[in-house]
């Protein structure tokens, strides 16, 4: 292969962040956009071009498609791949695919310590969750659906609401390849509902709120979409100093004080407010919390003294 087009196709900084990667480690499309925060179609378009150059291997492992480096010190371009690998590492990506790689192992780890081969983790929320009276639930900002499509699996109704029409789309092919008939999708902004929507037994809000202007008024809206007695759960990361989130992923906050949404919870009239949270792991930057609360039956004295006055 020319080595004059190998120096071409790596003078893209992205295609030289995707060879230093996958020169590390076999990665399959979805980790390496976890680790450079790329759009998957620019990926996969980088790796072509790394494929046809012979820089890159591609093969199929249970299901996914891997990419790893596919020259060794024999071949007259690894002088260049050795420079690629030295590289300045500017955008953190290093630290980002240990995190990768560490909780790839630890899913492996669990999986084999806990339960028999065939069963996992993921079984286990879906046993958990089967034994959950049938809730209407809300989930602010679904994003692609993800979570949504668990949330429907045991859900009575899902609402599914965000501001982003392509999230939605991508979210509504989700569920429709699952067959999943209980979700409605609705476009809008959780810092005002549309009126009219039908009060819910649960909402959740998995790390959405560091994507919102203003968390304690999506707060506040939630309270207002639960029936007395409904329960909320929010999944939301602890104060952290990546602040290149905000320009690649839109991030408005990094992080929180669990006790900054705390307060705006019982602003908001919540009760019995939990906080669990994650254990810390040393190798990386994001540690996530849950906080869980309950919208009161009946408003606390001073919710109905504030909503008088
Ligand atoms: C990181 S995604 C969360 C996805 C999903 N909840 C999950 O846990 O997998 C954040 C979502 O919040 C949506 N979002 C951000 N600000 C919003 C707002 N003000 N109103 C409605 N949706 C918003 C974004 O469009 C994005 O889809």
């Amino acid at each position: 292969m020319e080595l004059s087009e190998t120096f071409h196709a790596l003078g893209d900084p992205t295609r030289l962040r995707l060879l230093r990667l996958v020169a590390a480690a076999r990665l399959n499309v979805t980790e390496i956009v976890s680790v450079i925060g790329v759009a998957q179609s620019s990926v996969s378009h980088h790796l072509a071009k790394l494929k046809a150059l012979e820089l890159v291997r591609e093969e199929r492992v249970g299901g996914f498609t891997y990419y790893s480096l596919a020259v060794d010190a024999t071949d007259a371009r690894w002088p260049l791949i050795r420079l690629a690998r030295e590289s300045d590492d500017a955008h953190g990506d290093q630290a980002r695919l240990t995190e990768l790689l560490r909780r790839r192992e630890d899913r492996h780890t669990l999986n084999e310590k806990l339960l028999e081969p065939g069963q996992s983790w993921l079984l286990w929320a879906s046993a958990l969750s089967s034994l959950l009276p049938k809730l209407d639930v809300a989930d602010f900002g679904c994003g692609s659906g993800v979570l949504t499509l668990e949330l429907s699996r045991w859900a009575r109704h899902v609402t599914a609401i965000d501001r982003s029409p392509q999230a939605l789309e991508q979210a509504r092919a989700r569920l429709a390849r699952e067959k999943c008939k209980n979700v409605s999708f609705v476009e809008a902004d959780l810092h005002e509902l549309p009126p009219g929507l039908p009060k819910h037994d649960l909402v959740v809000i998995s790390q959405s709120l560091h994507h919102v202007s203003d968390p304690a008024a999506v707060l506040a809206q939630a309270a207002q979409l639960l029936k007395p007695g409904g329960r909320l759960v929010v999944m939301e990361l602890s104060p952290h100093g990546e602040a290149w989130v905000k320009a690649r992923l839109g991030h408005q906050h990094l992080g929180f004080e669990p006790a900054v949404l705390e307060a705006a919870l019982t602003a908001s009239g919540f009760t019995d407010v939990t906080l669990t949270p994650t254990p810390r792991d040393g190798s990386s930057p994001f540690r996530a919390f849950l906080l869980t609360a309950t919208r009161p039956s009946r408003p606390s004295k001073r919710t109905a003294r504030e909503a008088r006055a």
